[in-house]
Order: structure tokens, then C-alpha cells, then sequence
């Protein structure tokens, strides 16, 4: 299992098995129903048990599971040209991988190859943001810094790995006071980091739209406008990580489109096929593709899994369900009723410090006094405490060691669910602000 405790699972009576699942709702092996609150990690976008995605999948594998080395398949190709056709501007080159880890190490060997090929092979450096979370795997785990994902085994750090504040108005790195203050300076730190860092030794800047680990941080409005105008003027490339905010999280298809702005590389996974398959994609500029199209100039880059025709079909079918159903629509407008309904417990529940997120990217960040913002300390098992009220009230809902409760479900919710989880998010919490002895807001 990821992250798994193996011993404390056990403790608790783990692990909890699932056996079936249908929309928000899935069933464990002793038939007890659960909302999955966070859709999976955030990926299982139209809900479980759509039996379409099987049969697509099932057709597909019955005629061909796999391709010979040096062809493609027509499968691909038509999920190649449906992502073109999706996404913004002239993002229309895909090269199709496993999942998030992968479509990111592509997307950093695609910045790295591209400036070397255009004669500037010293760029090489890749900023990133303090919190942010952009994979597993050898080369991007070295990008952000998430809690989840300490580092300390795997020394020493991948070569060129820059850290640039997150724009959390919140709790802004930078001490930004307001959206708009807190987005300007965390950008204009950006800019700072390329020149203190030699412009011409700086591939890429890569960020997520809306980041999750540290609790769905929206940037004011000024910020993506300002790494699009300061990645220009550097020559540097701007990576949009869509793993999570793709296919309609944000209440759009694309989280960039909340701000208007075009990266030069967009990456997706999750949302792309709703998890049912292995999927991901990196998707560039044709700009970015061009030096790779000429003769003797190829990107020599192989997974064994691009491409592959079975979870390409899943994917088109996935993208048809979220388009004809109108589930970015529905993120947006249920995602907007859910927020409200969360910030109204906050009338009643001092425990929550804030409220943030778009569409159905959501997150309560929890504090012991709302003056100081300040956490509970450790000793007060606050995390495990409220882990064990969710899954009392059927809920698969974690609130993390950094004391943020990120919600996530899939994105044919409706207002009703959303009343059953906030009804039962709010008894939880009277629960556990009994158990600390945390006055009320009268
Ligand atoms: C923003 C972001 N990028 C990349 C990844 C890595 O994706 P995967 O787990 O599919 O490798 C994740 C996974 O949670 C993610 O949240």
C-alpha cells in the first residue's frame, strides 16, 4: 500500500479493503459503504463504475493489446489528437506515458533537450516551489518539497534544483498580507532565483496551477500572468503540472485556463482516464516540438507503456464522459456550494484557520488559535484524532501530519453528497474540539 504504516494499519484493524465502487460511493469487504472524499488522490474524476471505460477497454484489448516495435496504434493517435484539441493554444504535441511521475521526467528531459539542441546547452537548472509535489520517481522528487515525501534517504539531490516560495495568501512564504501582495512577491521571487541563479542556466520553471499538499493554494490572479511574462523575458521554459488540476479539478478543463496563461509544457495524469488505467501525458508547444522533428534530431525517449492502445481508448472514453456529462461545469457549481458550505462551519468551529480552493479542489487548514495561525502541537495527535471521527462516519478523508484536510472527490458530486460529508465533517469536528477542550465561537 503507499505511505502505509504497516504496523499502525494492523493496530487499527486494517488494512481496509475495497471491493466495489459506483460514483462518490465505494463498498469494503465486509459491505460497509464510504464516501470517497478525496476521489481516489484526487484522479477518480467521473466516479467509479463506469462500465463504458471497461467495455472501450475491453473492445480495444480484444482487437489489439499492444503495438510492434517502430508503429502506433490508431488508438493512440486518437487520444494524441483529442488532448491537441483540448488543450490551449498550440499545445498539441503529446507524447503519452504511465502517469504523473513519468509525464514530468519527460517534461524536464523535453525543457533540458530542447535549449541544448537550440545551442544553449548550460541551461539546466529547474525552479520549483517549496510545498509543491511533482512525483515518485528519481529525477522529480527533487522538484517542491513535500511533507509526504521526505528525501533525506536518497542524497544527494538531483543536479540543478531550485526552491522558489509557495504563494499561499494564507500563510504567504514571502509575508504577503493580502492575494494580491502575497501572488506579486512570490512571483517576482521567481524572477529574483533566474537572475541570482544565472538566466542562461535556467531551463524551467514548473508549477502546479492549484497546489495540493499544503491544503489547495490559489495564487492571487497576478501570479501565473507574472511567471508567464517573467519565463519569457528569461527565455526559460514554463511547465504547467496539470496532474491534478487537469480535466476539470478546478472547475475548468485546465487549471492554467482559471488564469489565462499558456505554459510551454502542460503535463497531465489522474483526471486524464479517472485512474481506471495507467495514463499521463506531456503535452508541449509546437514550438517546443519543432527542433525534435528534424532529420537526425529525434528526443530519444522510451517507456515501454507510451502510448499503449488500452489506455489510450480509456482515456477518450474517460474525456467523452467528462465533456457530454458537463463535469467541469458540475466542479465548478458544486465546488462553489461545497466551499460555501465549508465556510460555514467556520462560524461555529474555531479549529478552522481557513478555507481555500476552486471548483472541487478544496482544503480546511486547521489552527489552535485564528490570531496566531499557530498548529497543535504533535502531542496532541490532532491528525489521528480527526482520522478516526471520518472513518467512524464513513468518510475516506485524511487530515495530514501538517494539519490540512484536503478534499478531492470525483466530479459528479451533487450538493446533496456535499451536504452528507459537510454534516458529517461538522460532528467530527465538535467531536474533536470536545476532546481538546477548544472553547466555541458564541
Ligand atoms: C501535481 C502532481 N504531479 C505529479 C504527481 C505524480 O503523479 P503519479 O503519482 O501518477 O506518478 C502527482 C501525484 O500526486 C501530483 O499531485
Amino acid at each position: 500500500m503507499h505511505n502505509s504504516a504497516w504496523h499502525q494499519t494492523a493496530a487499527e484493524g486494517g488494512p481496509l479493503i475495497i471491493e466495489e465502487g459506483n460514483g462518490i460511493r465505494v463498498t469494503d469487504s465486509d459491505g460497509k459503504s464510504w464516501i470517497d472524499v478525496n476521489g481516489g488522490y484526487l484522479s477518480v474524476n467521473i466516479g467509479y463504475g463506469r462500465t463504458e471505460i471497461a467495455e472501450a477497454t475491453y473492445n480495444q484489448m480484444r482487437r489489439l493489446s499492444y503495438f510492434p516495435q517502430g508503429t502506433t496504434t490508431s488508438a493512440t493517435i486518437k487520444f494524441a489528437t483529442k488532448l491537441a484539441e483540448i488543450s490551449p493554444g498550440s499545445l498539441n504535441r503529446v507524447f503519452p506515458v504511465s502517469g504523473g511521475s513519468e509525464a514530468n521526467e519527460t517534461a524536464l528531459k523535453i525543457a533540458r533537450a530542447y535549449h541544448n539542441r537550440r545551442g544553449e546547452p548550460g541551461r539546466y537548472k529547474i525552479i520549483s516551489r517549496k510545498g509543491s509535489y511533482h512525483g515518485g520517481s528519481g529525477g522529480v522528487m527533487w522538484l517542491g518539497s513535500a511533507e509526504l515525501m521526505p528525501r533525506d534517504d536518497y542524497n544527494p539531490p538531483y543536479p540543478g534544483m531550485v526552491y522558489a516560495p509557495q504563494p499561499n495568501p494564507y500563510r504567504c512564504d514571502m509575508g504577503g498580507e493580502t492575494p494580491t501582495e502575497c501572488s506579486i512577491r512570490c512571483a517576482q521571487a521567481i524572477d529574483d532565483l533566474i537572475r541570482d541563479n544565472n538566466p542562461d542556466e535556467v531551463a524551467a520553471v514548473i508549477a502546479e496551477p492549484v497546489s495540493m499538499p499544503g491544503g489547495a493554494v490559489v495564487p492571487g490572479d497576478q501570479y501565473w500572468p507574472m511567471l508567464r511574462e517573467i519565463c519569457d523575458k528569461y527565455g526559460v521554459l514554463l511547465i504547467g503540472d496539470e496532474v491534478i488540476c487537469g480535466f476539470g479539478r478546478t472547475g475548468k478543463m485546465f487549471g492554467v485556463e482559471n488564469w489565462d496563461v499558456i505554459p510551454d509544457i502542460i503535463t497531465v495524469a489522474k483526471g486524464v482516464v479517472s485512474s481506471y488505467l495507467p495514463l499521463g501525458a506531456t503535452i508541449v508547444k509546437d514550438e517546443i516540438a519543432e527542433p525534435f522533428g528534424k532529420q537526425g534530431n529525434i528526443l530519444p525517449h522510451i517507456f515501454t507503456y507510451s502510448g499503449h492502445p488500452a489506455s489510450a481508448i480509456a482515456g477518450l472514453k474517460n474525456i467523452e464522459i467528462i465533456e457530454t456529462e458537463g463535469l467541469v461545469e458540475n466542479s465548478y457549481r458544486v465546488g462553489k456550494y461545497f466551499k460555501q458550505q465549508l465556510e460555514g462551519l467556520m462560524v461555529d468551529h474555531p479549529i478552522i484557520g481557513d478555507i481555500r480552493g476552486i471548483g472541487l479542489i478544496l482544503a480546511l487548514d486547521l489552527v489552535s488559535d485564528r490570531n496566531s495561525k499557530s498548529k497543535f502541537p504533535n502531542s496532541m495527535q490532532l491528525p489521528a484524532k480527526l482520522n478516526a471521527g471520518f472513518k467512524k462516519r464513513g468518510l475516506i478523508l485524511r487530515a495530514g501530519a501538517s494539519q490540512v484536510i484536503n478534499l478531492g472527490p470525483p466530479l459528479c458530486i451533487e450538493n446533496t453528497d456535499v451536504d452528507e460529508i459537510v454534516h458529517a465533517i461538522d460532528l467530527v469536528l465538535w467531536e474533536v474540539e470536545g476532546e481538546l477542550g477548544m472553547g466555541h465561537i458564541t
